[in-house]
């Protein structure tokens, strides 16, 4: 049985106040809850600080982006290691924003996946179709190019430790979430992908977390579905007390 992951993805907001505000919270509400993995991802200068917070919680501590070297001349860049340094457990590769906005190719995301578990990182590794996509019927077309590429040369012994999320681009921050069967049936082919390319175990193991307009009145339906293993959630997540409904569905 996986344990439901539901991690909150907050962008570029809240200030180091309201970060560590928020953590204070979630710490105090959620110290003996081990019913769900939580994970809060918040901007980058907000980090240490909540990091701090969350030290002897059950809670993880995710960044948003990380380069993929270990270091040297990349002005603006974070590296693993940095990421490592202050606590940070998890990491968001391959964010549609990051692909769409930032120009991120699957060649690129492959590099951030592999540093990320050299350093012990876990890769919140995103996927999914635009809308044009969905219409032209490329939905599992795209799954598979990204998955394909994203985990190319990963050992099969790593992918277990990655976390595969699935976010159609049409759906995030749109308010428009696909169904639960919508999802399902994309969960369901992905981990069919990861059985063949790399066994039954690691595929049957693989967390699959669904995103895209999740908040406390979907998630119930969402998690119903058998291969749908948790969220990552955006705007629901910025709010201390919706992002408590989603964690408690
Ligand atoms: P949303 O964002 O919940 O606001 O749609 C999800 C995400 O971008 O990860």
């Amino acid at each position: 049985m996986i344990t439901p992951l539901i991690a909150a993805n907050w962008k570029m907001n809240k200030t180091v106040g309201e970060s560590v505000r928020f953590a204070q919270q979630l710490v105090a509400e959620f110290a003996e809850f081990t019913e769900r993995e939580i994970v809060i991802a918040p901007p980058f200068t907000a980090l240490y600080p909540v990091a701090q917070v969350l030290q002897e919680s059950p809670i993880h501590l995710s960044a948003q982006n990380v380069h993929w070297n270990e270091k040297g001349a990349y002005t603006g860049e974070i590296s693993p290691g940095m990421l490592v340094d202050i606590g940070c457990e998890y990491v968001i590769i391959g964010h549609s924003e990051r692909r769409t906005l930032f120009g991120e190719k699957d060649d690129d995301i492959n590099r951030k996946i592999s540093t990320a578990l050299t350093f012990d990182v876990t890769p919140i590794f995103c996927i999914g179709e635009t809308l044009d996509e969905r219409i032209a019927h490329k939905t599992f077309d795209t799954a598979n190019r990204q998955i394909k590429e994203g985990l190319n040369n990963i050992p099969s012994d790593d992918i277990k430790r990655i976390v595969i999320a699935y976010e159609p681009v049409w759906a995030i921050g749109t308010g428009k979430t696909a169904t639960a069967e919508q999802a399902e049936e994309v969960h369901r082919y992905i981990r069919e992908l990861i059985v063949d390319s790399f066994g039954e175990d690691t595929g049957k193991n693989v967390r699959i977390i669904y995103g895209g307009s999740v908040n406390g009145d979907n998630i119930g339906g969402l998690m119903t579905q058998p291969d749908i293993n948790g969220a990552l959630v955006g705007g629901a997540s910025l709010d201390v007390e919706s992002f408590r409904n989603i964690i408690k569905y």
